[in-house]
């Protein structure tokens, strides 16, 4: 049976700033996973530490909630058969540096901290994340593409 999954992105404030939003946008779309939520918005230094509670202790957490906070991200639900697995190919490596040419992160990221793009990791993950951003209301089910 084809296991549908929904997953949460992030366009993050590098890729926004270098105006790769549509870009990305575009690879979702032609891959095949349906945008089924999607907005633009500025996060609060409070909103960022919450998303990224689960990194506290590391050392790169303040960087990181600084660099969350430094422009307008975009958020959106994806949909679709195995949408966790496919959205994080397409994202490749969280390394930037070590991502293939083709990925997103490869190119169109910078650093292991600049890297154009979040995906949730897990299905328990994608519930928690859509959900500290999404409410019920703003998010439409894809409407399947007829025969
Ligand atoms: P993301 O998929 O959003 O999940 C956590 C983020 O932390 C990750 O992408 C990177 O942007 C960032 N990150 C992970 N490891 C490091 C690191 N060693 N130094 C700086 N930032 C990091």
């Amino acid at each position: 049976m084809a296991d549908t999954q929904r997953t949460f992105s992030i366009i993050k404030p590098d890729a926004v700033a270098k105006g790769a939003t549509g870009e990305i946008l575009k690879r979702i779309e032609e891959s095949g996973l349906r945008i089924i939520a999607l907005k633009r918005v500025q996060l609060s230094a409070q909103q960022a530490e919450g998303f990224y509670a689960v990194h506290k202790a590391r050392p790169f957490y303040s960087e990181l909630v600084q660099f969350m906070t430094s422009g307008p991200v975009v958020m959106a639900v994806l949909e679709g058969e195995n949408a966790i697995a496919r959205w994080r190919e397409l994202m490749g490596p969280t390394n930037s540096n070590e991502a293939p040419a083709g990925t997103i992160r490869g190119d169109l990221g910078t650093d292991i901290e600049q890297n154009a793009v979040h995906g949730s990791d897990a299905p328990e993950t994608a519930r928690v994340e859509i959900a500290y951003f999404f409410n019920a209301t703003e998010i439409q089910a894809a409407v399947e593409a007829l025969p």
